[in-house]
């Protein structure tokens, strides 16, 4: 049988084996050194001042909606196309997750949508727009709005470690909060970097990180005043956080992958242009837009098949019998019974969202692919295409 190709996977090698293997033996496996050296990197990457690494990207999320005061009552708003916990997080903070379409271009957040939606409702308390595929969201457009309608900013960066957006004419880095409150990653094994589970919080504002950091740690705190006044053993706990913390062990593995950071982006580029290059020949194919002059780093290949879905699913089934098992990033999150049996969200709600959701596959992208695993992509998904009918339901 051919090789496995999944539409992502992590990149492990042997200097990764002897960082955790050497973690393991230190006093610390909880959190220790390797935690602080991991935000540490993270910070000097993104050029953010505060990291607060944590257990997943979903926990790095719910952190800094409870660390905006997220409550019963707010709305927060997010890009439909997007993973489930980019909207969870408000839910679980007790507000109520709603939707702005995307762009059809860049597939993030549309910021003319948006402005709409402030314009004809209470503007939300929070916007969390998604870096999706690795391809930052308009971040300073969406800035603009939140000083002109007063919401808090918080870039979903799950997909962009190591990628850049642009804003009049400047490059920043995603994550850096030049332009947000904060900005989450996470280190799911298919992300651009892994630490098996785990993500972290960015910002620049002191006080914001302070209170991640005590969230992240069951809203305890240890100052010098109160093991002075009743001893060493004190600690105290004045809001309810989680333990969310990410281990030693995890985060040797984290320092390990993010000195391979430029070599997996390069990688990553690498197999983006074998796939524009064979793709845009073809005219019922919309290739993904990614920014490969920003030096950006692509996290998904999201290639739209304009024949549409009935075309689609005997692609991805065809691919599969392949041994090329590529992913729909992603179907609406409206859609899920949750939030369209609690709030009454329909079809059409995000007329662009869908129309993308019903064209797209998401094919095999990661540093680990050799050129040849690219080339046999190609030529399977060509044949794939070639063979399947746009008039066949499967
Ligand atoms: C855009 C986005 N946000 C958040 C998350 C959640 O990250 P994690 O899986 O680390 O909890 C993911 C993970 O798939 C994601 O893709």
């Amino acid at each position: 049988m051919p090789k496995i190709l999944n539409y992502g996977r992590q990149s492990v090698d042997d200097r990764d084996i002897s960082a955790v293997a050497d973690a393991l033996e230190t006093d610390y496996l909880t959190t220790g050194p390797r935690v602080e050296a991991f935000e540490a990197m993270l910070c000097e990457i993104t050029g953010a001042e505060h990291c607060i690494a944590c257990a997943n990207g979903t926990a790095a999320l719910h952190l800094a909606c409870l660390a905006l005061n997220v409550g019963k009552g707010d709305v927060g708003l997010t890009s439909p196309i997007s993973f489930l916990a980019s909207a969870n997080c408000i839910e679980y903070c007790g507000g109520r997750a709603d939707f702005i379409d995307i762009d059809p271009g860049t597939l993030c957040l549309c910021p003319q949508q948006l402005d709409l939606y402030c314009r004809e409702n209470k503007p939300p308390k929070v916007v969390i727009p998604v870096d999706f595929a690795g391809l930052g969201a308009d971040l300073a457009a969406i800035a603009e709005l939140s000083k002109k309608h007063g919401f808090s900013l918080v870039e979903d960066a799950a997909h962009a470690l190591g990628s850049f957006y642009q804003a009049e004419g400047e490059r920043y880095a995603c994550g850096s909060c030049t332009h947000t409150d904060l900005a989450v990653f996470s280190f799911h094994p298919v992300k651009t970097i892994t630490t098996g589970e785990g993500g972290a919080v960015m910002t620049n504002d002191r006080s914001l990180a302070e209170r991640v950091r005590c969230l992240r740690n069951h809203g305890m705190v240890r100052h010098d005043a109160l093991l002075q006044q009743h001893g060493g053993w004190a600690y105290e706990m004045s809001s309810l956080g989680f333990n969310y913390r990410i281990t030693d062990i995890q985060c040797a593995l984290g320092v390990s992958q993010l000195s391979r950071l430029d070599r997996f982006t390069n990688r990553r580029r690498q197999i983006v242009s074998m796939y524009n290059h064979a793709f845009s020949k073809h005219d019922n194919l919309v290739l993904p837009h990614q920014d490969l002059a920003l030096n950006a780093c692509p996290h998904l290949y999201p290639i739209r098949l304009k024949d549409g879905a009935a075309k689609r699913r005997q692609v991805y089934e065809r691919l599969k019998a392949d041994n090329i098992f590529c992913q729909v990033h992603y179907i609406p999150i409206y859609f899920q019974p949750y939030y369209a049996d609690k709030y009454g969200y329909a079809k059409g709600r995000c007329p662009q969202a869908e129309r993308y959701y019903s064209q797209a596959l998401s094919l095999p992208l990661f540093p680990a692919m050799s050129d040849r695993d690219a080339l046999r992509v190609i030529e399977r998904f060509q044949f794939a295409l070639g063979s399947a009918s746009s008039h066949r339901k499967m």
